[in-house]
């Protein structure tokens, strides 16, 4: 099965994918984490675009759409994957269509994850995570079970990313209704699109999504 997570930031894509690789088996694809990890290694695609992610605006459509290209082409996507944050524009979502019928491959379900604005810059800035496994947390809305300590892996190492900050949600928040959702009537009028409550609780909103893939 390979499904899109469409939200905006904060809207819990990463958290939702992480329990859906678990439940599931899927592998998660988060354009994201991938442009964090190039940053991180300071390469020539890391260097173009840690400026803009920093700045809350999106990577060119060229970039990204490169970088999942290459990435659905590894063995262990064979199984199905979870796209978080792919596709965030309607040149994306084409891109997208044309790659996988190239690769003989389907799109089973796009689930939309609503959420209010006014409650995604409070996620944001209280969000961090563990800096060895990646396991997601918050300050108020999801603590690890002992303090400091990571739930996952044990690791007492965790960290918060450059963009999550308030002046920069903001320009995401903007990229997001300007370039992203202009796509949720592309994947209406293809009847693929599925909404869930972002609002609710975590636990909720995987029963949510659990019930709207079936
Ligand atoms: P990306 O990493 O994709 O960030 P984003 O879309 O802004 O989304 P986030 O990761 O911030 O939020 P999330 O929905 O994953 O929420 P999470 O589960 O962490 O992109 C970063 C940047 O990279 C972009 O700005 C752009 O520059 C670039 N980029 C990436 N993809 C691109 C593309 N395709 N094209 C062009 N540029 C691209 O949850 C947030 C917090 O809330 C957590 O602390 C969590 O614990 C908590 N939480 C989650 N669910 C709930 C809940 N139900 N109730 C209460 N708290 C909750
Ligand atoms: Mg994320």
């Amino acid at each position: 099965m390979n499904i899109i997570l469409l939200g905006p930031p904060g809207a819990g894509k990463g958290t939702q994918a992480k329990r859906l690789e678990e439940s599931r088996g899927l592998v998660q694809l988060s354009t994201g984490d991938m442009l964090r990890a190039e940053v991180q290694s300071g390469s020539p695609l890391g260097k173009e675009a840690k400026a803009v992610m920093e700045a809350g605006q999106l990577v060119s459509d060229e970039l990204v759409i490169g970088i999942i290209a290459n990435r659905i082409d590894q063995p262990d996507c064979k199984n199905g994957f979870i796209l978080d944050g792919f596709p965030r524009t309607v040149a994306q979502a084409e891109a997208l269509d044309a790659m996988l019928s190239d690769k003989g491959m389907q799109l089973h379900a796009v689930i939309e994850m609503e959420v209010d604005d006014a409650a995604l810059t409070e996620r944001i800035t209280g969000r961090y995570t563990c800096a060895k496994c990646g396991q997601g947390y918050h300050d108020s809305f999801q603590k690890p079970a002992k303090e400091g300590i990571c739930d996952k892996c044990g690791s007492t190492e965790f960290k918060r990313r450059a963009d999550d900050n308030a002046e920069t949600v903001t320009s995401r928040l903007a990229a997001y209704h300007d370039q992203t959702a202009p796509i949720l009537p592309y994947y209406r009028d293809k009847g693929m699109l599925k909404k869930v409550d972002g609002m609710a609780e975590i636990d909720e909103v995987t029963r949510q999504i659990e019930a709207a893939l079936g």
